[in-house]
Formats: structure tokens, C-alpha cells, sequence
């Protein structure tokens, strides 16, 4: 598996699976399948409800002798009334408890709202401690991030945004390079959304290859230098999706993709007011 170094030298996967969305009935198993299937960064967060299960499809790859702890790289994420410096403080601690692990390999702050000042003095906190490894945010824009950067003592590593043929944000990578943040993009496939998986320009770039839609997207982003998390259910995906190290697509592929950019979310904008208030509402609903 190719890795990537952030900024504070730890390394990391450049490809990972994402458990967000999986039933959780299913979570454990597909968690397994995934490392069976050579995905060695798992990411999940507070808010899918399944860490536990998580943490068990982690503890049987272990027990099973497939990988040892230290060849995983788990992730997982804080969510918006847990950022403040006390709850991110518990938070990190029952997400630690929750998947049955010692230490976690990255913690993101998954939304750009609340104390996040607070709750990045938690995560410094458990990083200088050794509880997590990497520290970082998600889903900040790149005016979001640059502040952060500049208000703090320790940068985040990582920012975890959406980045996928329709959104492909060109100008906020050259600004995360700038400021040594590595991107990580969720949502790589856009969910399937505008038609993804049967695009004709995606189609044909994998013709020449013999290779997928799901790899083309991916290996795009490989040779972008971002990080990338698929999620799929299904152990022959899983396969696909990891079978991307074997072929490079040339300058023409990649310019064909880049004409493929809407410049904008194919979700929503963590910016516009309907957004924040549907967030707001969830979260006084939810006490989440
Ligand atoms: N930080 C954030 O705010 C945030 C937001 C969203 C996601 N994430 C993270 O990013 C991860 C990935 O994003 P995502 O799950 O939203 O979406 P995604 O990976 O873009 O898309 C997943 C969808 O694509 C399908 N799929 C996967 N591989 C395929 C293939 N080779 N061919 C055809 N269909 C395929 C899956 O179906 P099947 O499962 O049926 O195969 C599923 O419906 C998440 O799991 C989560 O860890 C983070």
C-alpha cells in the first residue's frame, strides 16, 4: 500500500475504507472483509453510530492473525456539541473505550462548528500523550483551514473534505499544500451521484487500462497526492477498489477529468444558512 507523510512525520495510507452508511448489522464484517481485502486505514467518527462494531471487525482481523495493531490506521471523529475542550476531552476517551483500542491513529473534528478552539487543546492534549497519533479537521474550507493554521500552536495534519470528479477542488489542495495540511477526500465516488459509476469520459479512460470506473476515480486521486476513502459493502468492490497500483493514467486522462469539474458540492455547502440550520436542528433534536 502506497503511504503519504503528514505533516508531523507520522506516515499514513494513501487509500482507506470508510464505514459510514454501513447497516450496522453489517459493520464488523465489512470492517474484516476490508482488511482481509488489504485496507489497512479504517475511518469512522461519533456520529455513525458504529464504532463498536468497528472496533470489533478491527479485534478479529488482529486476533486472526491477519495484521497487528500497528500495521492499522484508525480514524475517527468528534462531532459538533462534542467540540469543546471538556467534551472533546471525554469524547476522545469513549471513542478510545468504544472501539476496545489504546490508541487511535487519527481524530478529526468532523464539522467546522462549535468550540473548536477548545476541543483542538483536547486533541493536542491526547496527541502529546500518545492516544492519537494524528490530529486534524474536516470539512473546513480553505479560508476555515488557513486561520485554524494560523490561530494555533499545532496545525492540523489533516483536512478530510469532499473530493470527487464533480468537485474536484483544484485551488483548495494548492492551499493545503501551501500550509502543509494533507487533503483527504471522503466521498471519492460522490456517493454515485450524477451518474458516476456508468460516465462515458470515466468509461472510457478505464477501457484503455482494462480497469473500472471506481479505479479510475480512485488512481486519480492517488496520483493527485490525496488520500482517499471508498466505502462499499460488497468484498468483490472491495477488491476493485484496492486493484489501483498497477496502472498510471497518462496527461490526457488526467486533463479529460479535470473537465469533468462542477466546482461544486454534489452534497450540500457547509457554508449556506440552510445547511447550518439543518445541522443546528439535528443536533438540539438529537442531543448528538
Ligand atoms: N468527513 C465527512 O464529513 C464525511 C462525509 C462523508 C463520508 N465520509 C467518509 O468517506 C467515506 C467514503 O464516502 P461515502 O461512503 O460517503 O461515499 P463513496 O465512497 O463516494 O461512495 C460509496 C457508494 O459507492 C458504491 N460503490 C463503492 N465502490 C463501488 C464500485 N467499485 N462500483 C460501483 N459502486 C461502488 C457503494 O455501494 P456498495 O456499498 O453497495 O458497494 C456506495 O453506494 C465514508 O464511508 C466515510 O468514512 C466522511
Amino acid at each position: 500500500m502506497q503511504t503519504i507523510t503528514l505533516n508531523n512525520g507520522v506516515t499514513m495510507p494513501q487509500l482507506g475504507f470508510g464505514v459510514y452508511q454501513i447497516p450496522l448489522e453489517e459493520t464488523a464484517e465489512a470492517v474484516y472483509q476490508a482488511i482481509k481485502a488489504g485496507y489497512r486505514l479504517i475511518d469512522t467518527a461519533s456520529i455513525y453510530g458504529n464504532e463498536t462494531e468497528t472496533g470489533e471487525g478491527i479485534k478479529r482481523a488482529i486476533t486472526e492473525g491477519l495484521v497487528t495493531r500497528e500495521e492499522l490506521f484508525v480514524t475517527s471523529k468528534l462531532f459538533i456539541l462534542q467540540a469543546s475542550e471538556d467534551k472533546a476531552k471525554e469524547t476522545i476517551e469513549l471513542s478510545l473505550e468504544t472501539m476496545g483500542l489504546t490508541y487511535l491513529d487519527l481524530y478529526l473534528i468532523h464539522q467546522p462548528y462549535g468550540d473548536i478552539y477548545g476541543a483542538w487543546r483536547s486533541m493536542v492534549a491526547a496527541q502529546k500523550t500518545g492516544k492519537l497519533r494524528a490530529i486534524g479537521v474536516s470539512n473546513f474550507k480553505s479560508a476555515k483551514m488557513i486561520e485554524f493554521v494560523g490561530l494555533n500552536e499545532v496545525k492540523p495534519q489533516i483536512n478530510q473534505i469532499e473530493v470527487n470528479p464533480w468537485n474536484q477542488r483544484v485551488e483548495d489542495q494548492e492551499w493545503h499544500d501551501k500550509y502543509d495540511v494533507q487533503v483527504e477526500a471522503w466521498a471519492p465516488f460522490a456517493e454515485g451521484r450524477h451518474d458516476l459509476f456508468t460516465n462515458p469520459t470515466l468509461a472510457e479512460i478505464g477501457k484503455q487500462y482494462g480497469k473500472t470506473v471506481g479505479q479510475v476515480v480512485l488512481r486519480w486521486l492517488m496520483q493527485r497526492g490525496i488520500v482517499a476513502l471508498a466505502k462499499t459493502v460488497r468484498p468483490e468492490r472491495m477488491a476493485e477498489n484496492i486493484a489501483i497500483f498497477d496502472f498510471e493514467l497518462s496527461q490526457e486522462d488526467i486533463e479529460k477529468i479535470a473537465a469533468l469539474d462542477k466546482k461544486e458540492s454534489a452534497f450540500f455547502d457547509h457554508d449556506a444558512p440552510q445547511q447550518v440550520e439543518w445541522f443546528m436542528e439535528r443536533m438540539l433534536d438529537t442531543e448528538n
